[in-house]
């Protein structure tokens, strides 16, 4: 955990939801935080950049919302459970598991400790903070949860292997939690972008890679799956062209998607 001091919070409006987003301070994460910062939610945003966590609640306080910041490592030992005991007993109408990254490369060659650091944020965090505020929402009878999964989920992914298999787990876990909770009043989403332009590739190694040749904007991806939570669905592609190529999947052997999507994750601008 970067930082245990006590939180820059702001006050909050009696009368607005409140929205917690993970990774809200770049790409995907800040576009869901505004998104919902716009439909009338106030705000929890957590991350570890202090300075571009700031720079996002000024855009929140700009709509006319309020918003505290969080800045928790949720990588670090105790970083999940430093973040639910930050949230405290404050009712969540919204749960956003949005942080994450990607390694690329041959697994052979990933240092065991950035696939440890992956596995733990973008599945147990994901998991835990579920688990954490889940039991709140079904008492109440409300509440909705969007997990960031991706196109990924969908097909093995040789050259982002332990990746994608997370995001397959991401993709999993929520469609089942989601049925668990069917009639309780409480929705959980599957959020599957493909390539979007965030600082996603630079961090996984992959600039220049034909993949995001046609990357999507970040508030366009958030946009959408702000609305598909909203509206209680349980499973959002973003983009026709990655709902083509998820719905072809379903329809095509597992070897030969694999071949492809190799030949892709190889290929350049
Ligand atoms: N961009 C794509 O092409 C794409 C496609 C499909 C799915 N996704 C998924 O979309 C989600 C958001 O990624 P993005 O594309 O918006 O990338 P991004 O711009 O790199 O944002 C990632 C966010 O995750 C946060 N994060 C990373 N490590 C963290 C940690 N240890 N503790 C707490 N927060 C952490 C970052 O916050 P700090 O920097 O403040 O730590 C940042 O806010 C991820 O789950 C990603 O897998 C992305």
């Amino acid at each position: 955990m970067m930082d245990m001091a006590p939180p820059e919070s702001l006050p909050m409006h009696e009368a607005h939801p409140l929205a917690l987003v993970t990774g809200a301070s770049s790409g995907i994460g800040t576009e869901i935080a505004l998104e919902l910062a716009r439909r009338g939610f106030d705000l929890i945003l957590s991350g570890r950049d202090a300075e571009r966590l700031t720079a996002v609640a000024d855009q929140v306080l700009a709509t006319g919302g309020a918003a505290e910041i969080q800045i928790v490592d949720l990588e670090a030992p105790g970083g999940i459970e430093a973040l639910v005991t930050q949230v405290g007993s404050r009712e969540l109408e919204i749960l956003v598991n949005n942080a994450g990254f990607g390694l690329s490369g041959p697994l052979e060659r990933e240092s065991p400790e950035r696939l440890a650091a992956m596995v733990h944020l973008n599945v147990t965090a994901l998991t835990l903070l579920t688990r954490a505020f889940l039991p709140a929402m079904v008492a109440r009878g409300h509440g909705r949860i969007l997990n960031v999964a991706s196109t990924g989920a969908f097909q093995p992914c040789p050259g982002m292997a332990a990746y994608g298999a997370t995001k397959a787990y991401v993709l999993s876990f929520s469609e089942a939690v989601a049925e668990e909770l069917a009639g309780t009043g409480v929705f959980v989403t599957a959020l599957c972008p493909g390539p979007t332009r965030t600082r996603f590739a630079e961090r996984a190694a992959m600039v220049g890679s034909f993949l995001f040749r046609d990357a999507m904007a970040a508030d366009a991806v958030a946009r959408s799956g702000v609305q598909a939570l909203l509206a209680g669905r349980r499973l959002r592609v973003t983009g026709w062209r990655n709902r083509l190529m998820a719905f072809a999947i379903r329809f095509s052997p597992r070897g030969m998607t694999a071949r492809l999507a190799k030949a892709m994750m190889l290929k350049r601008n």
